[in-house]
């Protein structure tokens, strides 16, 4: 199993060192366009094997795609990230042309690879990479869902006390601010609903922290977060090269599911050795339709920027 991951930031390498941590590959490969990083961060978690004990293979190489030759699970993490005030969204014009070069560069050498983005504004560079690319819709997964699925069950777990693994709360929608749907009703303590641990006032604002989880860190550290994406981006890997069959929510061109076509978009889905193997179809309630409707008809906005671009 050969894992590329594209571009080495602060999430491309924790992504990189959460894959090489669990032995997700014999071989991953770093690419960056900064002369050096890729191979100096390579070499970096390369002298990390004995002390944490794993055995995959760490290479790096500035922009040669060559390297990534027989690349099942690309990683694309490539782009500017937000600085404090700015909305994913705002990146779309500088990450668009890199995130469709970094694509086909990497199918270009891997015609098979499954491709997991990263980029934002995520939902939009899904999209892009699956149409400019033509790809099936099983191969191109944005991983926000899960992202911010995990930063919903944060937030549960500080309001009630319960243990993170013990909840299952899932947020669908867009990866944006005011696109993304905590799905409060559906989230569960063991199976007890949430509403009946937390009370409304507290469910709405662990809600509202979700929403702006990302813009949070962002003020808070200066730049986009790197752990929860990078770790996030490593379980879809990880679901995806063990066929384990788990159930995220992630960005996946819908066809009629959820009553959206043509979009890529959270919704949850079943990862395994082919990528998305199943999307679920939650029963969703009239309010919740209403949001997902809003969700995508913002997503589809900024979708539309794609075509003023000429690049799809
Ligand atoms: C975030 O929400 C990087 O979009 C990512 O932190």
């Amino acid at each position: 199993m050969k894992v590329t991951v594209v571009g080495v930031g602060a999430v491309g390498a924790t992504c990189a060192d959460n894959i090489v941590r669990k032995e997700l590959a014999h071989e991953v490969v770093l690419v960056d366009v900064k002369e050096g990083v890729a191979e100096g961060k390579a070499l970096d978690l390369t002298q990390t094997t004995s002390l944490l004990g794993f055995d995959t293979k760490v290479t790096g190489t500035t922009g040669d795609y060559s390297k990534t030759a027989g690349t099942q699970v690309a990683v694309i993490t490539s782009g500017i990230p937000r600085k404090p005030g700015m909305s994913r969204e705002d990146l779309i014009g500088t990450n668009a042309k890199i995130v469709k070069e970094v694509a086909s560069n990497i199918l270009k050498y891997s015609p098979d690879a499954i491709l997991v983005v990263i980029s934002n504004p995520m939902d939009t560079m899904t999209y892009l990479a699956l149409k400019s690319l033509k790809l099936p819709k099983n191969r191109v997964i944005g991983m926000g869902g899960a992202l911010d699925s995990s930063r919903f069950k944060t937030y549960l777990s500080l309001a009630s006390g319960a243990s993170q693994g013990d909840i299952q709360a899932l947020v669908i929608g867009g990866h944006g601010d005011t696109t993304m749907i905590p799905l409060t009703r559906l989230a569960t303590w063991q199976g007890v609903p949430f509403s009946k641990v937390l009370g409304a006032d507290d469910l709405n604002k662990v809600a509202a922290d979700t929403m702006v989880g990302g813009a949070t860190l962002t003020k808070l550290l200066g730049t986009s977060a790197w752990y929860a994406p990078g770790a996030a981006g490593a379980a879809v890997v990880e679901s995806i090269v063990r066929d384990e069959k788990k159930v995220f929510p992630c960005c996946v061109y819908l066809e009629g599911e959820y009553g959206q076509s043509d979009i890529c978009i959270g919704v949850p889905v079943v990862l395994g050795k082919n990528g998305v193997e199943k999307i679920i179809q939650l029963d969703l309630n009239d309010d919740e339709k209403a949001k997902f409707q809003a969700s995508a008809d913002a997503v589809r906005n900024m979708n539309n920027v794609l075509n003023d671009m000429n690049i799809l």
